[in-house]
């Protein structure tokens, strides 16, 4: 399932209103991809509505074109930290960028 960001980006349909009405988000290959392009703001925006709406957002791969780990990804983990989510980089065993073995598992039960 497909479910676009309507406070990111500019077309799609309605995100779900309720906390936790999608189990799983997932999210490959777009945030910390386009990192140069993509602001932290951007990031933070987009991972806020994720886990507005989801129980678990899964986000993969962590780094950017360069294959480099994303300029925003310990800003992200430390902003999403404060405000209470527990954020987890993982290994997985997908690699299709050169090092790109890790997502970030995001979970909010409790908010
Ligand atoms: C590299 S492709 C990855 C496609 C797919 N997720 C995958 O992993 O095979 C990047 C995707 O980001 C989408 N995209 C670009 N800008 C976006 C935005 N502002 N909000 C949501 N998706 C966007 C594009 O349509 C494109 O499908």
């Amino acid at each position: 399932m497909s479910v676009q960001l309507d406070n990111v980006v500019p077309w799609g349909r309605s995100s779900p209103e309720r906390l936790g009405e999608v189990g799983l988000a997932l999210c490959s290959h777009f945030l910390f991809l386009y990192s140069e392009q993509l602001p932290l703001e951007f990031h933070v925006t987009a991972v806020r509505e994720m886990v507005r709406v989801a129980e678990e957002v899964r986000i993969f791969p962590l780094l950017d074109l360069e294959c480099r780990e994303s300029v925003h990804l310990r800003p992200l983990l430390e902003v999403m930290r404060g405000e209470g989510v527990t954020a987890v980089i993982e290994p997985v065993n997908y690699e299709f960028q050169r090092g790109g073995n890790q997502m970030l598992n995001i979970t909010s039960s409790g908010l």
